[in-house]
Protein backbone atom coordinates (compact mmCIF):
# COMPACT_ATOMS: atom_id res chain seq x y z
CA UNK A 1 0.00 0.00 0.00
CA UNK A 2 1.09 3.31 -0.65
CA UNK A 3 0.72 6.22 1.33
CA UNK A 4 2.98 9.07 3.31
CA UNK A 5 6.10 7.84 4.46
CA UNK A 6 6.56 8.54 8.16
CA UNK A 7 9.02 10.65 9.65
CA UNK A 8 10.45 8.42 12.20
CA UNK A 9 10.99 5.89 9.19
CA UNK A 10 13.12 8.70 7.33
CA UNK A 11 15.01 9.48 10.26
CA UNK A 12 15.65 6.03 10.68
CA UNK A 13 17.26 5.62 7.15
CA UNK A 14 19.04 8.79 7.81
CA UNK A 15 20.72 7.41 11.34
CA UNK A 16 21.49 4.07 9.34
CA UNK A 17 22.62 4.85 5.84
CA UNK A 18 26.53 7.25 5.62
CA UNK A 19 26.72 10.32 3.60
CA UNK A 20 30.23 9.16 3.06
CA UNK A 21 29.13 6.41 0.79
CA UNK A 22 26.09 7.67 0.05
CA UNK A 23 27.84 10.55 -2.14
CA UNK A 24 30.92 8.65 -2.85
CA UNK A 25 28.85 5.72 -5.30
CA UNK A 26 27.97 9.22 -6.86
CA UNK A 27 31.54 11.40 -6.88
CA UNK A 28 34.65 9.84 -5.66
CA UNK A 29 35.92 10.81 -3.49
CA UNK A 30 39.19 11.30 -1.00
CA UNK A 31 40.11 11.87 2.69
CA UNK A 32 41.50 14.47 4.18
CA UNK A 33 41.61 14.45 7.64
CA UNK A 34 38.45 13.62 9.50
CA UNK A 35 36.47 14.62 6.07
CA UNK A 36 36.73 13.55 2.73
CA UNK A 37 37.02 15.88 -0.55
CA UNK A 38 36.09 16.02 -4.46
CA UNK A 39 35.87 18.71 -6.96
CA UNK A 40 32.43 19.50 -6.37
CA UNK A 41 29.58 18.28 -8.54
CA UNK A 42 27.49 21.01 -8.54
CA UNK A 43 29.83 23.58 -10.53
CA UNK A 44 32.58 23.92 -12.52
CA UNK A 45 35.93 23.96 -10.09
CA UNK A 46 39.45 22.37 -10.79
CA UNK A 47 40.18 22.32 -7.02
CA UNK A 48 38.19 20.51 -4.55
CA UNK A 49 35.84 22.54 -2.31
CA UNK A 50 33.45 20.11 -1.81
CA UNK A 51 33.55 18.22 1.74
CA UNK A 52 31.87 15.78 3.23
CA UNK A 53 31.96 15.61 7.54
CA UNK A 54 31.04 11.86 8.56
CA UNK A 55 30.79 13.18 12.21
CA UNK A 56 27.91 15.65 11.15
CA UNK A 57 26.97 13.35 8.11
CA UNK A 58 26.58 16.25 5.83
CA UNK A 59 27.99 17.52 3.03
CA UNK A 60 29.04 21.45 1.79
CA UNK A 61 30.67 23.21 -1.05
CA UNK A 62 32.58 26.26 0.18
CA UNK A 63 32.36 27.03 -3.63
CA UNK A 64 28.99 27.18 -4.95
CA UNK A 65 27.20 26.76 -1.31
CA UNK A 66 25.99 23.22 -2.09
CA UNK A 67 24.94 21.41 1.13
CA UNK A 68 22.66 19.17 2.59
CA UNK A 69 22.75 15.09 4.01
CA UNK A 70 22.46 11.88 2.12
CA UNK A 71 18.66 12.60 1.13
CA UNK A 72 19.37 16.41 -0.31
CA UNK A 73 22.49 14.66 -2.06
CA UNK A 74 20.38 12.16 -3.62
CA UNK A 75 17.93 14.81 -4.79
CA UNK A 76 20.26 17.55 -6.27
CA UNK A 77 22.54 14.86 -7.80
CA UNK A 78 20.39 11.89 -9.10
CA UNK A 79 17.59 14.74 -9.93
CA UNK A 80 15.34 13.23 -7.46
CA UNK A 81 11.69 14.26 -5.91
CA UNK A 82 12.30 14.05 -1.91
CA UNK A 83 10.44 10.40 -1.92
CA UNK A 84 12.33 9.23 -4.76
CA UNK A 85 15.32 10.20 -2.59
CA UNK A 86 13.74 8.05 0.21
CA UNK A 87 13.28 5.59 -2.30
CA UNK A 88 16.53 5.29 -3.92
CA UNK A 89 18.31 5.48 -0.32
CA UNK A 90 16.41 2.83 1.31
CA UNK A 91 17.27 0.69 -1.93
CA UNK A 92 20.73 1.50 -1.28
CA UNK A 93 20.51 0.28 2.09
CA UNK A 94 18.53 -2.73 1.43
CA UNK A 95 15.30 -1.50 3.51
CA UNK A 96 11.60 -1.92 2.02
CA UNK A 97 9.97 2.01 2.28
CA UNK A 98 7.17 1.39 4.81
CA UNK A 99 4.30 3.43 3.69
CA UNK A 100 1.06 4.87 6.18
CA UNK A 101 -2.10 2.99 5.45
CA UNK A 102 -3.27 6.63 3.96
CA UNK A 103 -4.27 5.42 0.82
CA UNK A 104 -7.94 7.10 0.01
CA UNK A 105 -8.18 9.92 2.20
CA UNK A 106 -6.46 13.30 0.86
CA UNK A 107 -5.49 13.83 -2.56
CA UNK A 108 -1.34 13.41 -2.11
CA UNK A 109 -1.65 9.72 -0.73
CA UNK A 110 -3.84 8.62 -3.57
CA UNK A 111 -1.40 9.76 -5.72
CA UNK A 112 1.47 8.25 -4.36
CA UNK A 113 -0.75 4.67 -4.63
CA UNK A 114 -1.74 5.37 -7.98
CA UNK A 115 2.13 5.90 -8.79
CA UNK A 116 2.93 2.73 -7.51
CA UNK A 117 0.37 0.79 -8.71
CA UNK A 118 1.49 1.95 -12.56
CA UNK A 119 4.68 0.95 -11.80
CA UNK A 120 3.68 -2.26 -10.20
CA UNK A 121 0.96 -2.75 -13.37
CA UNK A 122 3.78 -1.94 -16.15
CA UNK A 123 6.16 -4.36 -14.26
CA UNK A 124 3.11 -6.99 -15.14
CA UNK A 125 2.98 -6.51 -18.26
CA UNK A 126 6.77 -6.54 -18.93
CA UNK A 127 6.65 -9.82 -17.36
CA UNK A 128 3.47 -11.29 -18.96
CA UNK A 129 5.42 -9.88 -22.25
CA UNK A 130 8.65 -12.23 -21.30
CA UNK A 131 6.66 -15.10 -20.43
CA UNK A 132 4.70 -15.07 -24.17
CA UNK A 133 8.37 -15.76 -25.06
CA UNK A 134 7.83 -19.77 -23.27
CA UNK A 135 3.98 -19.81 -23.37
CA UNK A 136 2.64 -18.48 -26.68
CA UNK A 137 1.88 -21.05 -29.54
CA UNK A 138 3.62 -18.41 -32.12
CA UNK A 139 7.14 -18.35 -29.47
CA UNK A 140 9.24 -20.49 -32.18
CA UNK A 141 8.77 -17.50 -34.99
CA UNK A 142 9.75 -15.02 -32.14
CA UNK A 143 12.59 -16.85 -31.11
CA UNK A 144 13.96 -17.72 -34.61
CA UNK A 145 13.67 -13.51 -34.98
CA UNK A 146 15.45 -12.75 -32.00
CA UNK A 147 18.10 -15.60 -32.85
CA UNK A 148 18.35 -14.03 -36.07
CA UNK A 149 19.14 -10.96 -34.90
CA UNK A 150 22.02 -12.89 -33.27
CA UNK A 151 20.73 -11.98 -29.63
CA UNK A 152 21.39 -14.81 -26.87
CA UNK A 153 19.24 -15.85 -24.35
CA UNK A 154 20.64 -14.71 -21.77
CA UNK A 155 20.45 -10.99 -23.18
CA UNK A 156 17.18 -11.24 -23.86
CA UNK A 157 16.51 -11.95 -19.96
CA UNK A 158 19.31 -8.56 -19.02
CA UNK A 159 16.76 -6.88 -21.00
CA UNK A 160 13.65 -8.67 -20.34
CA UNK A 161 13.15 -8.17 -24.10
CA UNK A 162 9.52 -9.92 -24.55
CA UNK A 163 6.70 -10.06 -27.25
CA UNK A 164 3.58 -8.57 -27.60
CA UNK A 165 0.68 -11.32 -29.32
CA UNK A 166 -0.92 -10.93 -32.10
CA UNK A 167 -4.41 -10.33 -31.66
CA UNK A 168 -6.51 -6.80 -29.93
CA UNK A 169 -7.05 -8.34 -26.32
CA UNK A 170 -4.18 -9.61 -24.91
CA UNK A 171 -3.18 -7.14 -22.88
CA UNK A 172 -6.81 -6.23 -21.94
CA UNK A 173 -7.99 -9.63 -21.00
CA UNK A 174 -5.07 -10.03 -18.79
CA UNK A 175 -4.90 -7.03 -16.77
CA UNK A 176 -8.22 -4.78 -17.41
CA UNK A 177 -10.65 -6.33 -15.66
CA UNK A 178 -13.04 -4.10 -14.43
CA UNK A 179 -13.46 0.11 -15.04
CA UNK A 180 -10.65 1.07 -12.66
CA UNK A 181 -8.20 -1.50 -14.33
CA UNK A 182 -9.29 -0.33 -17.65
CA UNK A 183 -9.03 2.87 -17.17
CA UNK A 184 -5.41 2.56 -15.93
CA UNK A 185 -4.14 0.36 -18.42
CA UNK A 186 -5.50 3.35 -20.82
CA UNK A 187 -3.98 5.89 -18.54
CA UNK A 188 -0.40 4.38 -19.48
CA UNK A 189 -1.24 4.04 -23.19
CA UNK A 190 -1.15 -0.25 -23.01
CA UNK A 191 -4.64 0.03 -24.66
CA UNK A 192 -5.97 2.61 -27.01
CA UNK A 193 -9.37 3.80 -27.64
CA UNK A 194 -11.24 4.25 -31.73
CA UNK A 195 -13.36 6.95 -32.52
CA UNK A 196 -16.01 4.83 -31.59
CA UNK A 197 -14.80 4.13 -28.11
CA UNK A 198 -14.03 1.05 -28.79
CA UNK A 199 -10.71 -0.60 -26.94
CA UNK A 200 -7.70 -2.50 -27.86
CA UNK A 201 -4.20 -3.25 -26.93
CA UNK A 202 -1.78 -0.76 -28.40
CA UNK A 203 1.13 -3.29 -29.29
CA UNK A 204 0.11 -6.03 -31.05
CA UNK A 205 2.62 -8.74 -32.91
CA UNK A 206 6.03 -6.92 -31.68
CA UNK A 207 8.84 -7.64 -30.13
CA UNK A 208 8.50 -5.43 -27.05
CA UNK A 209 11.53 -3.62 -25.28
CA UNK A 210 10.83 -2.55 -21.68
CA UNK A 211 11.79 1.00 -20.65
CA UNK A 212 13.22 1.65 -17.37
CA UNK A 213 13.39 4.52 -15.75
CA UNK A 214 17.04 5.46 -14.03
CA UNK A 215 15.76 3.64 -10.89
CA UNK A 216 15.02 0.18 -12.92
CA UNK A 217 11.29 0.77 -12.60
CA UNK A 218 9.64 -0.12 -16.03
CA UNK A 219 7.72 3.56 -17.57
CA UNK A 220 7.01 2.14 -21.04
CA UNK A 221 7.97 0.12 -23.81
CA UNK A 222 9.53 -0.10 -27.08
CA UNK A 223 7.97 -2.30 -29.57
CA UNK A 224 9.40 -3.63 -32.89
CA UNK A 225 7.50 -5.64 -35.58
CA UNK A 226 9.05 -8.58 -36.30
CA UNK A 227 9.04 -8.68 -40.43
CA UNK A 228 8.35 -5.68 -42.25
CA UNK A 229 5.82 -3.37 -41.42
CA UNK A 230 5.06 0.00 -40.69
CA UNK A 231 5.78 1.42 -38.24
CA UNK A 232 9.16 -0.48 -37.38
CA UNK A 233 8.93 0.92 -34.32
CA UNK A 234 6.17 1.88 -32.02
CA UNK A 235 6.96 3.46 -28.55
CA UNK A 236 5.06 4.16 -25.94
CA UNK A 237 3.26 7.56 -26.28
CA UNK A 238 4.07 10.02 -22.86
CA UNK A 239 1.66 8.92 -19.94
CA UNK A 240 2.16 10.11 -16.37
CA UNK A 241 5.13 8.11 -15.38
CA UNK A 242 7.14 8.32 -18.85
CA UNK A 243 8.71 11.27 -20.32
CA UNK A 244 10.82 10.26 -23.15
CA UNK A 245 12.73 13.66 -22.92
CA UNK A 246 14.10 12.12 -19.65
CA UNK A 247 14.82 8.63 -19.95
CA UNK A 248 17.52 6.63 -21.72
CA UNK A 249 17.29 2.95 -23.10
CA UNK A 250 19.61 0.88 -21.01
CA UNK A 251 20.97 3.80 -18.42
CA UNK A 252 19.52 1.51 -15.60
CA UNK A 253 21.47 -1.42 -17.00
CA UNK A 254 24.67 0.54 -17.37
CA UNK A 255 24.29 2.06 -13.84
CA UNK A 256 23.98 -1.95 -12.55
CA UNK A 257 26.96 -2.69 -14.11
CA UNK A 258 29.26 -0.14 -13.55
CA UNK A 259 29.64 1.78 -9.70
CA UNK A 260 32.00 4.10 -11.54
CA UNK A 261 31.05 4.67 -15.13
CA UNK A 262 34.19 5.89 -16.99
CA UNK A 263 32.20 6.71 -20.49
CA UNK A 264 29.23 5.96 -22.16
CA UNK A 265 28.07 5.41 -25.46
CA UNK A 266 25.35 7.40 -26.54
CA UNK A 267 23.37 5.37 -29.52
CA UNK A 268 20.05 5.43 -31.75
CA UNK A 269 18.31 2.32 -31.56
CA UNK A 270 17.30 -0.29 -29.13
CA UNK A 271 18.83 -3.22 -30.90
CA UNK A 272 22.47 -1.40 -30.64
CA UNK A 273 22.53 -1.12 -27.08
CA UNK A 274 21.25 -4.56 -26.62
CA UNK A 275 23.59 -5.65 -28.98
CA UNK A 276 26.32 -4.09 -27.86
CA UNK A 277 25.90 -5.35 -23.93
CA UNK A 278 26.09 -8.90 -25.20
CA UNK A 279 29.06 -8.42 -26.36
CA UNK A 280 30.63 -6.83 -23.50
CA UNK A 281 30.17 -3.42 -23.98
CA UNK A 282 28.08 -2.65 -21.27
CA UNK A 283 28.31 1.21 -21.60
CA UNK A 284 25.78 1.86 -24.21
CA UNK A 285 22.58 3.81 -23.92
CA UNK A 286 20.13 5.15 -26.64
CA UNK A 287 16.84 8.05 -26.56
CA UNK A 288 14.55 7.15 -27.13
CA UNK A 289 13.35 7.87 -31.23
CA UNK A 290 14.36 11.58 -30.41
CA UNK A 291 17.62 13.22 -30.23
CA UNK A 292 19.27 13.58 -27.08
CA UNK A 293 17.83 16.53 -24.84
CA UNK A 294 19.85 18.69 -22.45
CA UNK A 295 17.88 16.52 -19.71
CA UNK A 296 19.32 13.52 -20.96
CA UNK A 297 22.54 14.53 -21.06
CA UNK A 298 22.62 16.34 -18.01
CA UNK A 299 21.78 13.11 -16.47
CA UNK A 300 24.84 11.25 -18.37
CA UNK A 301 26.88 13.89 -17.68
CA UNK A 302 26.21 13.95 -13.24
CA UNK A 303 27.49 9.99 -13.68
CA UNK A 304 30.26 10.24 -16.02
CA UNK A 305 33.18 12.26 -17.51
CA UNK A 306 32.29 11.06 -20.90
CA UNK A 307 30.04 10.68 -23.56
CA UNK A 308 31.05 9.80 -27.11
CA UNK A 309 27.75 9.65 -29.24
CA UNK A 310 27.87 7.29 -31.88
CA UNK A 311 25.97 7.52 -34.81
CA UNK A 312 24.57 6.42 -38.19
CA UNK A 313 26.47 8.72 -40.32
CA UNK A 314 23.85 9.17 -42.80
CA UNK A 315 21.28 12.73 -42.35
CA UNK A 316 19.59 11.08 -39.55
CA UNK A 317 22.01 10.49 -37.41
CA UNK A 318 23.98 13.24 -38.31
CA UNK A 319 21.41 15.44 -37.52
CA UNK A 320 21.04 13.98 -34.24
CA UNK A 321 24.08 14.38 -33.55
CA UNK A 322 24.62 18.14 -34.11
CA UNK A 323 21.53 18.20 -31.99
CA UNK A 324 23.21 16.60 -28.87
CA UNK A 325 26.12 18.98 -29.12
CA UNK A 326 23.62 22.16 -29.49
CA UNK A 327 22.26 20.74 -25.98
CA UNK A 328 25.15 19.55 -24.21
CA UNK A 329 27.14 23.52 -25.02
CA UNK A 330 25.49 24.31 -21.59
CA UNK A 331 26.79 21.34 -19.70
CA UNK A 332 30.24 21.71 -21.14
CA UNK A 333 32.21 21.98 -18.14
CA UNK A 334 36.13 21.21 -17.18
CA UNK A 335 36.72 17.97 -16.87
CA UNK A 336 33.59 16.62 -19.37
CA UNK A 337 34.40 15.32 -22.77
CA UNK A 338 32.40 15.00 -25.56
CA UNK A 339 33.09 12.70 -28.94
CA UNK A 340 31.31 12.37 -31.59
CA UNK A 341 31.90 8.92 -34.01
CA UNK A 342 29.86 8.71 -37.37
CA UNK A 343 29.24 5.04 -38.70
CA UNK A 344 30.01 4.26 -42.54
CA UNK A 345 26.58 4.20 -44.50
CA UNK A 346 24.63 0.85 -43.32
CA UNK A 347 26.09 -0.12 -40.58
CA UNK A 348 25.19 0.94 -37.25
CA UNK A 349 26.43 -0.19 -33.55
CA UNK A 350 25.08 -3.50 -33.81
CA UNK A 351 26.15 -4.60 -36.95
CA UNK A 352 29.86 -3.52 -36.65
CA UNK A 353 29.93 -5.21 -32.69
CA UNK A 354 28.21 -8.11 -34.21
CA UNK A 355 30.54 -8.26 -37.15
CA UNK A 356 33.70 -7.06 -35.44
CA UNK A 357 33.13 -7.78 -31.94
CA UNK A 358 34.19 -5.85 -28.69
CA UNK A 359 37.65 -4.85 -29.53
CA UNK A 360 36.88 -3.87 -33.24
CA UNK A 361 33.77 -1.64 -31.90
CA UNK A 362 36.23 -0.04 -29.32
CA UNK A 363 39.22 0.38 -31.94
CA UNK A 364 36.62 2.36 -33.52
CA UNK A 365 35.26 4.46 -30.93
CA UNK A 366 39.13 5.05 -30.50
CA UNK A 367 38.57 7.13 -33.71
CA UNK A 368 35.87 9.14 -32.76
CA UNK A 369 36.27 12.98 -33.21
CA UNK A 370 37.02 15.69 -30.50
CA UNK A 371 33.95 18.05 -29.28
CA UNK A 372 35.69 21.29 -30.88
CA UNK A 373 36.79 19.41 -34.16
CA UNK A 374 33.44 18.37 -35.18
CA UNK A 375 31.87 21.66 -34.01
CA UNK A 376 33.81 23.78 -36.34
CA UNK A 377 33.55 20.84 -39.22
CA UNK A 378 29.79 20.82 -39.25
CA UNK A 379 29.69 24.27 -38.90
CA UNK A 380 31.88 24.73 -42.10
CA UNK A 381 30.02 22.45 -44.11
CA UNK A 382 28.64 24.90 -46.02
CA UNK A 383 30.43 27.98 -45.58
CA UNK A 384 32.72 29.08 -47.72
CA UNK A 385 35.90 31.17 -45.68
CA UNK A 386 37.66 31.93 -48.58
CA UNK A 387 35.12 35.01 -48.66
CA UNK A 388 34.51 37.93 -46.00
CA UNK A 389 30.91 37.01 -46.24
CA UNK A 390 31.56 33.63 -45.78
CA UNK A 391 33.90 34.07 -42.42
CA UNK A 392 31.23 37.00 -40.76
CA UNK A 393 28.99 34.09 -41.59
CA UNK A 394 31.21 31.71 -39.65
CA UNK A 395 31.47 33.82 -36.55
CA UNK A 396 27.57 35.06 -36.74
CA UNK A 397 26.87 30.97 -36.55
CA UNK A 398 29.68 30.20 -34.03
CA UNK A 399 29.56 32.98 -31.60
CA UNK A 400 26.10 31.92 -29.92
CA UNK A 401 26.86 29.07 -29.55
CA UNK A 402 30.37 29.13 -27.94
CA UNK A 403 28.74 31.55 -25.48
CA UNK A 404 26.52 29.44 -24.56
CA UNK A 405 29.77 27.09 -23.19
CA UNK A 406 30.00 26.97 -19.28
CA UNK A 407 33.85 26.38 -18.95
CA UNK A 408 35.96 28.95 -19.92
CA UNK A 409 38.50 26.41 -20.99
CA UNK A 410 36.16 24.90 -23.57
CA UNK A 411 35.09 28.72 -24.65
CA UNK A 412 38.70 29.60 -25.18
CA UNK A 413 39.56 26.73 -26.69
CA UNK A 414 37.20 26.85 -29.02
CA UNK A 415 37.82 30.84 -29.70
CA UNK A 416 41.13 29.80 -30.59
CA UNK A 417 40.21 27.83 -33.33
CA UNK A 418 37.60 30.07 -34.46
CA UNK A 419 40.55 32.44 -34.51
CA UNK A 420 43.07 29.92 -36.58
CA UNK A 421 40.49 29.06 -39.15
CA UNK A 422 39.77 32.68 -39.53
CA UNK A 423 43.78 33.66 -39.44
CA UNK A 424 42.99 36.32 -36.98
CA UNK A 425 44.65 36.75 -33.33
CA UNK A 426 42.65 35.30 -30.63
CA UNK A 427 42.22 38.55 -29.02
CA UNK A 428 40.46 40.58 -31.50
CA UNK A 429 37.62 37.83 -31.44
CA UNK A 430 37.15 37.41 -27.45
CA UNK A 431 35.27 40.63 -27.14
CA UNK A 432 32.73 39.13 -29.52
CA UNK A 433 31.57 36.36 -27.46
CA UNK A 434 29.96 37.14 -24.16
CA UNK A 435 30.93 35.14 -21.47
CA UNK A 436 27.69 33.55 -20.20
CA UNK A 437 25.52 35.09 -17.45
CA UNK A 438 26.71 32.78 -13.93
CA UNK A 439 23.75 30.94 -13.51
CA UNK A 440 23.37 27.89 -10.57
CA UNK A 441 26.64 28.86 -8.84
CA UNK A 442 25.12 29.69 -5.50
CA UNK A 443 26.53 32.05 -3.51
CA UNK A 444 27.98 30.98 0.03
CA UNK A 445 25.68 31.74 2.57
CA UNK A 446 27.91 30.84 5.50
CA UNK A 447 28.57 34.37 6.00
CA UNK A 448 25.50 35.74 5.83
CA UNK A 449 24.09 38.02 8.65
CA UNK A 450 25.52 38.74 12.05
CA UNK A 451 25.74 36.05 14.45
CA UNK A 452 23.40 37.13 17.45
CA UNK A 453 24.09 35.26 21.01
CA UNK A 454 20.94 33.46 19.94
CA UNK A 455 21.82 32.42 16.25
CA UNK A 456 25.40 31.28 17.82
CA UNK A 457 23.96 28.76 20.51
CA UNK A 458 21.62 27.42 17.82
CA UNK A 459 24.51 27.12 15.23
CA UNK A 460 26.89 25.42 17.58
CA UNK A 461 23.80 22.95 18.59
CA UNK A 462 23.59 22.30 14.84
CA UNK A 463 26.79 21.46 14.54
CA UNK A 464 27.22 19.78 17.51
CA UNK A 465 23.82 18.31 18.78
CA UNK A 466 25.72 16.24 21.09
CA UNK A 467 25.81 19.99 23.54
CA UNK A 468 22.22 19.71 23.87
CA UNK A 469 23.16 16.60 26.53
CA UNK A 470 25.32 19.30 28.64
CA UNK A 471 22.92 21.47 29.74
CA UNK A 472 19.59 21.10 30.87
CA UNK A 473 16.60 22.40 28.63
CA UNK A 474 15.33 25.77 30.15
CA UNK A 475 11.44 26.19 28.26
CA UNK A 476 11.13 29.06 29.73
CA UNK A 477 13.85 30.34 27.13
CA UNK A 478 10.73 30.57 24.96
CA UNK A 479 9.84 33.64 26.63
CA UNK A 480 12.86 35.25 26.04
CA UNK A 481 12.60 38.37 23.30
CA UNK A 482 15.01 37.24 20.81
CA UNK A 483 14.39 36.00 17.42
CA UNK A 484 14.57 32.35 17.12
CA UNK A 485 13.71 31.34 20.65
CA UNK A 486 11.02 29.44 20.24
CA UNK A 487 13.21 27.58 17.48
CA UNK A 488 15.97 27.01 19.67
CA UNK A 489 13.96 25.39 23.15
CA UNK A 490 12.80 23.05 20.18
CA UNK A 491 15.90 21.96 18.69
CA UNK A 492 17.47 21.78 22.47
CA UNK A 493 14.58 19.20 23.36
CA UNK A 494 15.45 17.24 20.40
CA UNK A 495 19.02 17.04 21.27
CA UNK A 496 18.71 17.09 24.79
CA UNK A 497 16.19 13.57 24.38
CA UNK A 498 18.16 12.31 21.52
CA UNK A 499 21.90 11.37 20.09
CA UNK A 500 21.52 13.05 16.66
CA UNK A 501 23.71 13.88 13.81
CA UNK A 502 23.76 16.82 12.31
CA UNK A 503 22.05 14.67 9.46
CA UNK A 504 19.34 13.50 11.48
CA UNK A 505 18.30 16.99 13.17
CA UNK A 506 18.34 18.85 10.03
CA UNK A 507 16.40 16.00 8.61
CA UNK A 508 13.39 16.68 11.22
CA UNK A 509 13.05 20.52 10.46
CA UNK A 510 12.54 19.71 6.21
CA UNK A 511 9.46 21.19 4.93
CA UNK A 512 9.17 23.82 7.99
CA UNK A 513 9.64 27.77 7.52
CA UNK A 514 13.15 27.37 9.67
CA UNK A 515 15.11 24.67 6.92
CA UNK A 516 17.06 27.03 5.09
CA UNK A 517 17.89 28.93 7.99
CA UNK A 518 18.90 26.24 10.06
CA UNK A 519 20.93 24.38 7.27
CA UNK A 520 22.72 27.80 6.83
CA UNK A 521 23.49 27.64 10.06
CA UNK A 522 25.28 24.31 9.91
CA UNK A 523 27.50 25.86 7.23
CA UNK A 524 28.22 28.51 10.03
CA UNK A 525 32.19 29.19 10.11
CA UNK A 526 32.35 29.42 14.11
CA UNK A 527 36.15 30.31 14.11
CA UNK A 528 35.69 27.97 17.78
CA UNK A 529 38.76 25.81 18.14
CA UNK A 530 37.27 21.70 18.66
CA UNK A 531 38.71 21.54 22.13
CA UNK A 532 36.27 25.11 23.41
CA UNK A 533 33.03 24.03 21.78
CA UNK A 534 31.91 22.84 25.12
CA UNK A 535 32.49 25.76 26.93
CA UNK A 536 31.42 27.87 23.98
CA UNK A 537 28.06 26.74 24.01
CA UNK A 538 28.48 27.05 27.84
CA UNK A 539 28.76 30.55 28.22
CA UNK A 540 26.39 31.33 25.19
CA UNK A 541 23.49 29.01 26.74
CA UNK A 542 24.48 30.91 29.99
CA UNK A 543 24.57 34.11 28.47
CA UNK A 544 20.76 34.07 26.81
CA UNK A 545 19.42 32.71 30.43
CA UNK A 546 20.33 35.94 32.17
CA UNK A 547 19.07 37.78 29.25
CA UNK A 548 15.95 35.97 30.40
CA UNK A 549 16.04 36.81 33.95
CA UNK A 550 17.24 39.81 33.20
CA UNK A 551 14.13 40.74 31.03
CA UNK A 552 11.63 39.25 33.78
CA UNK A 553 13.47 41.32 36.23
CA UNK A 554 13.02 44.26 33.99
CA UNK A 555 9.90 43.39 33.52
CA UNK A 556 8.51 43.25 36.96
CA UNK A 557 9.99 46.25 37.96
CA UNK A 558 8.63 48.17 35.38
CA UNK A 559 5.10 46.76 36.82
CA UNK A 560 2.48 49.08 38.84
CA UNK A 561 3.93 48.85 42.33
CA UNK A 562 0.27 48.29 43.33
CA UNK A 563 0.11 45.34 41.41
CA UNK A 564 3.18 43.31 42.64
CA UNK A 565 1.49 40.26 45.05
CA UNK A 566 4.00 38.66 46.80
CA UNK A 567 5.47 36.20 44.60
CA UNK A 568 5.99 38.89 42.08
CA UNK A 569 8.40 39.95 44.84
CA UNK A 570 9.71 36.53 45.99
CA UNK A 571 10.34 36.29 41.96
CA UNK A 572 12.49 39.62 41.95
CA UNK A 573 14.37 38.93 45.36
CA UNK A 574 15.48 35.97 44.10
CA UNK A 575 16.33 36.99 40.23
CA UNK A 576 18.12 39.80 41.72
CA UNK A 577 20.27 37.32 43.96
CA UNK A 578 21.09 34.94 40.72
CA UNK A 579 22.06 37.65 38.72
CA UNK A 580 24.20 38.69 41.02
CA UNK A 581 25.75 35.89 41.72
CA UNK A 582 26.92 35.40 38.22
P1 LIG B 1 16.81 -2.41 -36.16
O1 LIG B 1 16.30 -2.25 -37.55
O2 LIG B 1 15.94 -3.27 -35.35
O3 LIG B 1 18.25 -2.75 -36.11
O4 LIG B 1 16.62 -1.07 -35.46
P2 LIG B 1 17.68 -0.01 -35.04
O5 LIG B 1 17.79 -0.10 -33.56
O6 LIG B 1 18.91 -0.12 -35.84
O7 LIG B 1 16.83 1.23 -35.38
P3 LIG B 1 16.97 2.35 -36.45
O8 LIG B 1 18.40 2.75 -36.65
O9 LIG B 1 16.13 2.06 -37.62
O10 LIG B 1 16.28 3.43 -35.55
C1 LIG B 1 16.88 3.89 -34.39
C2 LIG B 1 15.85 4.17 -33.33
O11 LIG B 1 14.92 5.10 -33.86
C3 LIG B 1 15.01 2.99 -32.94
O12 LIG B 1 15.61 2.22 -31.92
C4 LIG B 1 13.75 3.66 -32.48
O13 LIG B 1 13.89 4.18 -31.17
C5 LIG B 1 13.62 4.79 -33.45
N1 LIG B 1 12.80 4.40 -34.59
C6 LIG B 1 13.16 3.72 -35.68
N2 LIG B 1 12.13 3.55 -36.51
C7 LIG B 1 11.08 4.13 -35.93
C8 LIG B 1 9.71 4.30 -36.29
O14 LIG B 1 9.26 3.84 -37.30
N3 LIG B 1 8.94 5.01 -35.43
C9 LIG B 1 9.42 5.53 -34.29
N4 LIG B 1 8.61 6.20 -33.47
N5 LIG B 1 10.69 5.38 -33.91
C10 LIG B 1 11.51 4.70 -34.71
MN1 LIG C 1 19.96 -1.63 -36.51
Amino acid sequence: MAGLIPKDFIQDLIARADVVEVVDSRVRLKKAGRNYQACCPFHNEKSPSFTVAPDKQFYHCFGCGAHGNALDFLMEYDGLEFPDAVEELAAMLGVEVIREQTAGRGGKPVDKQQQADDYALMEDCAKFFAAQLRSHPDKARVIDYLKGRGLSGQTVKDFDIGYAPEAWDTVMKQFGKGRDAESQLLALKMITENDRGRRYDFFRDRIMFPIRDRRGRVVGFGGRVLDKGEPKYLNSPETRIFHKGRELYGFWQVKQAHKHIDSVVLVEGYMDVVALAQHGVTNAVASLGTAATTEHLQLLFRHTPVVICCFDGDRAGRDAAWRALENALPLLKDGVDMRFLFLPDGQDPDSLVQEQGKAGFEAQLEQAKALTDYFFEHLLDNIDISSDAGKSTLVGKAKPLIGQVASEFYRDLMMNRLAQILGRDPSQLQQLVPAPAKTAVKRDQSQGPKMTPMLRAMGLLVQYPYLGKTVDVHEELVDLGMEGAKVFVALHQQCHTHSLTTAQLLEQWRDTRFAESLNRLALWQHGVLEENIEKEFAETFLFLIDSYLEQRLQKLQSMNPAQLDRTHLSEMDRLLKLLKRR
